[in-house]
C-alpha cells in the first residue's frame, strides 16, 4: 500500500431513500468502489466498503406529504428497495446503514453538541421565505420566481437555471411557494453556522497545497469554491424530519441533511464494528470517498471542515469523484422516470449482473459526462465479453476437454513466441495496477482485457486445431499456456466481474487465488481435471434491446402527456365563485406590438356589448397579424389594470404548454360575440 497507510475505508455516497437505484447511481460511484474494494481485498489489505441510505431532507418529506405517508414510510420503502438490489448486484458492502437509525441520530447528535459546545458555530437570526398556509420554511430550492438579472420566470430561489446565476431567494422578483403556490413571508429564524470562511487557510494548504494528486475534476471545483471565497453555511435547518438539533430549547429545528449525511459513513462504521475508532481515528487508515459531481464541495470543503473542527478525526487521503452518466441522450432524472432502473435491471436481465458492470466501466464517465445506450450495451456484451473474453475461455475449455478430456497436459519446451505471451502476462498485470492505484477504472478494465486479447491472439496465432493433427506434444504446451492464461483471468478480471469469475473458476475447478499469484505462469498444475464448461456470456438479440428502447419510449410518452397537466390543482371553490367570473367569447378587430417591450400586445376586441382595448402578455407566441379575426375567451369584468401606459379592459384566456408557450382558449365552433362561456 501506498504510504505509511495499514488500512483503507472506502465511503460510497449515501443514496437518498426517495427512489431506487439507477444506473447512473451505479456507474458513478457504487461500480468504480466496489471494483477498487475487491481489489484491495485480492491483494489482502484490510478494506472496508460502506454504504447507507440517506433519508433526510425536504424532498422526502414532500414525497411523502404527496402520497398522505410519513417520511419514515417512504424511506422505510425505498431503503428497502435499494438495500436488496445492492445486495443482488453484488455490491460488495461490509455494512448498509440508514440515517433514520438511532446510532446515526446519536452520532450526528454528538458530533454536533461537541462543535457546538466548542464554541465551533456561530449563531444568527435571518429572515427566511415561510410558507403560511403549510406553516412550513421554504428551502431554496422550493421557492420561484423571477430572475433579477434575466427575467426568467421560473428561476430557483438558490439559482437561475436560465443564466445560471446563483441567487438567493430573497432577490427572486415575485416569489412563489412551490409548496403551495403562495407568495411566501418572510419570518425571523435562528440558525447555527459552520464558518467556513474561517477554514479557508487551511483548506488552501490542504487541498491546493496538499492534494494536487486529485482528479482535475475534483481539483479545480474545489479550487473555483476556495477562490471564490466561502461564507459561513447554516447546519440547521426549519423541519420536523431528521436529526433535531441537540441543543435545549430549540424546537423544529434539525440538523441539515448535508450535515448529517456524511456523518452516516461513521455511523455505519459504528453499527458494523465496536472498533470503528481504528477506522476514522488512527492516522494509518486512508480514507477514500466515492462519490458523483455534485457532491464535490460537501465531502472536500464542509464535511472535512466538519471532522477538522471536531479534531480527532481523519480526513479524506482522496475523493475520486465521477462525472454523470446519461441515458440516450437525456439527463436521468428519477422524477420522470428517465432511468435504467437497477431493480429492474436484474429482473429483465436474471445472471447478467457482471454485463451491466462491464458496460458501466467500460464506459464510465470519469473524466467527462458520457452516454448509456442500449445499443453500445449490446454492442460490448455481444462484441466484447462474447467475442473477446467468452470465446477464449471457451475454445481453450472446450478443446482441453476435447483433446485431453479435461485434464491440464503438461507444458513442454517454450518457444520464443511463447515466453513473450508468458511475459505479457506480468506486462498486464503492472498496467491493471497502475490504472486502479490511480482510479483510472475504466482503463484498467481495459488493460484488464488485453489479457483475454492476448489469450485470443496466442490461439489463433498456434492454431492449436490445426497442430493437433501434426505435433501432439506442441499441442500441450499450446493449450497448457492457454489454460494458465484462463487461471490468469480469474484473478484479473475478478474485482470487474465477480459473478463470471466465480463461474470460471468453477469450470477450472481452481479456488479463489489472491492477486499476488497473478503473473504466475503454473497455476493449473499438470494432471488437474477442469469441468465440462458452458457458457461464459450470450449473446443478446435485437428483440431484447428494442424492448427496453420501447420502455423508454413509453416513459418519453407519458412524460409528454403528464406535462401537459404538471400546475396542481387548486383548492375547491364555490359555484357563486365561479359564477362571478364573466368570461366571453370575443373577436380580436386589431392588435399591435406595444413598443419596447417583448411580450405584450395591444389587441382591441369586440365583446358583443361594446369593442375594448386589452393588453396581453402574449406576443412571444402570436404575432399580431395572426390573432386579427380570431375568437378568444375574455374575462370582461376584470377590474381594469394600467399596463405601460395602456388601460386594459379585462384579459384573455389563454392555455400554458409546460414550457410556458400559450396558446388561446378559443370556441370550437363560429359564435356571436358576447356568448357568455359557463
Ligand atoms: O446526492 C445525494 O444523493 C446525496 N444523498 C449524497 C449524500 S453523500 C453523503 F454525504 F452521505
Ligand atoms: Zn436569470
Amino acid at each position: 500500500m501506498m504510504n505509511n497507510f495499514k488500512r483503507t475505508l472506502i465511503t460510497t455516497a449515501l443514496p437518498y431513500a426517495n427512489g431506487p437505484i439507477h444506473i447512473g447511481h451505479l456507474a458513478g460511484v457504487y461500480v468504480p468502489a466496489d471494483i477498487y474494494a475487491r481489489y484491495l481485498r485480492l491483494k489482502n489489505e484490510e478494506v472496508l466498503l460502506i454504504g447507507g441510505s440517506d433519508e433526510h431532507g425536504v424532498p422526502i418529506t414532500l414525497k411523502a406529504k404527496n402520497e398522505g405517508i410519513t417520511p419514515q414510510d417512504v424511506v422505510d420503502k425505498f431503503h428497502g428497495i435499494i438495500k436488496k438490489s445492492f445486495q443482488e448486484f453484488g455490491i460488495s458492502f461490509d455494512v448498509y446503514s440508514r440515517t433514520s437509525a438511532k446510532i446515526h441520530h446519536d452520532t450526528a447528535s454528538e458530533i454536533f453538541k461537541k462543535l457546538y459546545d466548542d464554541g465551533k458555530l456561530l449563531e444568527k437570526t435571518s429572515a427566511q421565505y415561510y410558507d403560511e398556509e403549510n406553516k412550513q420554511f421554504l428551502a431554496d430550492r422550493y421557492i420561484t420566481g423571477t430572475c433579477p438579472k434575466c427575467g426568467f420566470e421560473k428561476a430557483y430561489g438558490d439559482q437561475c437555471e436560465s443564466c445560471g446565476t446563483s441567487l438567493s431567494p430573497t432577490e427572486l422578483i415575485n416569489p412563489t411557494s412551490m409548496i403551495s403556490g403562495n407568495q411566501p413571508v418572510l419570518k425571523e429564524t435562528k440558525h447555527w453556522y459552520l464558518p467556513l470562511d474561517q477554514y479557508e487557510p487551511w483548506l488552501k494548504e490542504w487541498i491546493l497545497e496538499g492534494h494536487k494528486e486529485w482528479k482535475p475534476n475534483v481539483y479545480g471545483q474545489c479550487k473555483s469554491w476556495i477562490d471564490s471565497g466561502l461564507q459561513p453555511r447554516a447546519v440547521t435547518r426549519d423541519l420536523n424530519w431528521g436529526v433535531p438539533v441537540p441543543i435545549e430549547g430549540v424546537e423544529g429545528k434539525v440538523l441539515y441533511v448535508w450535515f448529517d449525511a456524511p456523518i452516516g459513513y461513521i455511523s455505519a462504521t459504528k453499527e458494523l464494528t465496536a472498533d470503528w475508532e481504528k477506522y476514522w481515528k488512527d492516522p494509518e487508515t486512508r480514507m477514500l470517498h466515492f462519490i458523483g459531481k455534485d457532491n464535490i464541495v460537501f465531502h472536500c470543503i464542509i464535511f472535512p471542515s466538519v471532522l477538522k473542527a471536531e479534531g480527532s478525526y481523519n480526513l479524506p487521503e482522496n475523493v475520486p469523484a465521477n462525472e454523470f452518466l446519461n441515458l440516450e441522450n437525456d439527463k436521468i432524472s428519477t422524477s420522470r422516470n428517465w432511468a435504467v432502473w437497477l431493480h429492474e435491471y436484474l429482473e429483465d436481465f436474471p445472471g447478467k449482473e457482471d454485463v451491466l458492470k462491464y458496460v458501466l466501466t467500460a464506459n464510465a464517465p470519469e473524466t467527462k459526462d458520457n452516454d448509456f445506450t442500449w445499443k453500445d450495451f449490446q454492442t460490448r456484451n455481444n462484441n466484447e465479453l462474447v467475442a473477446v473474453l467468452g470465446n477464449f475461455v471457451n475454445r481453450t475449455l472446450v478443446l482441453t476437454q476435447k483433446y485431453y478430456d479435461g485434464v491440464v497436459p503438461e507444458c513442454g519446451e517454450l518457444t520464443e513466441t511463447d515466453k513473450r505471451t508468458l511475459t505479457e502476462i506480468s506486462n498486464i498485470k503492472a498496467d491493471v495496477e497502475k490504472s486502479l492505484d490511480s482510479f483510472r477504472i475504466r482503463e484498467s478494465l481495459k488493460n484488464a482485457m488485453d489479457l483475454a486479447r492476448l489469450g485470443n491472439k496466442y490461439l489463433a496465432d498456434e492454431e492449436p486445431w490445426k497442430v493437433v493433427k501434426t505435433d501432439t506434444e506442441r499441442v500441450k504446451t499450446i493449450m497448457n499456456i492457454s489454460l494458465q492464461i484462463t487461471a490468469n483471468l480469474t484473478i484479473c478480471l475478478e474485482p470487474f466481474l465477480p459473478f463470471s469469475m466465480n463461474k470460471l473458476r468453477d469450470f477450472l475447478d481452481l479456488g479463489k487465488l489472491d492477486w499476488d499469484k497473478f503473473g504466475e505462469t503454473e497455476l493449473l498444475k499438470a494432471g488437474h481435471k477442469t469441468n465440462k464448461p458452458e457458457l461464459l456470456f450470450e449473446k443478446i438479440e435485437d428483440k431484447v434491446i428494442e424492448a427496453q428502447l420501447q420502455k423508454l419510449l413509453d416513459t418519453k410518452k407519458a412524460n409528454e402527456l403528464s406535462d401537459a397537466v404538471v400546475t396542481p390543482v387548486k383548492e375547491n371553490i364555490e359555484f357563486d365563485d365561479f359564477g362571478k367570473m364573466d368570461i366571453r367569447v370575443g373577436t380580436v378587430l386589431e392588435a399591435e406590438k406595444v413598443a419596447k417591450t417583448k411580450k405584450l400586445l395591444k389587441l382591441l376586441v369586440d365583446t358583443g356589448t361594446d369593442k375594448r382595448t386589452i393588453v396581453s402578455g402574449v406576443a412571444e407566441y402570436y404575432k399580431p397579424e395572426d390573432l386579427i379575426g380570431k375568437q378568444v375567451s375574455v374575462l370582461v369584468n376584470l377590474a381594469p389594470k394600467k399596463l405601460r401606459g395602456i388601460v386594459s379592459q379585462g384579459m384573455i384566456l389563454f392555455a400554458e404548454n409546460a414550457d410556458g408557450s400559450l396558446v388561446a382558449v378559443s370556441p370550437e365552433a363560429e359564435v356571436k360575440p358576447g356568448s357568455e362561456i359557463k
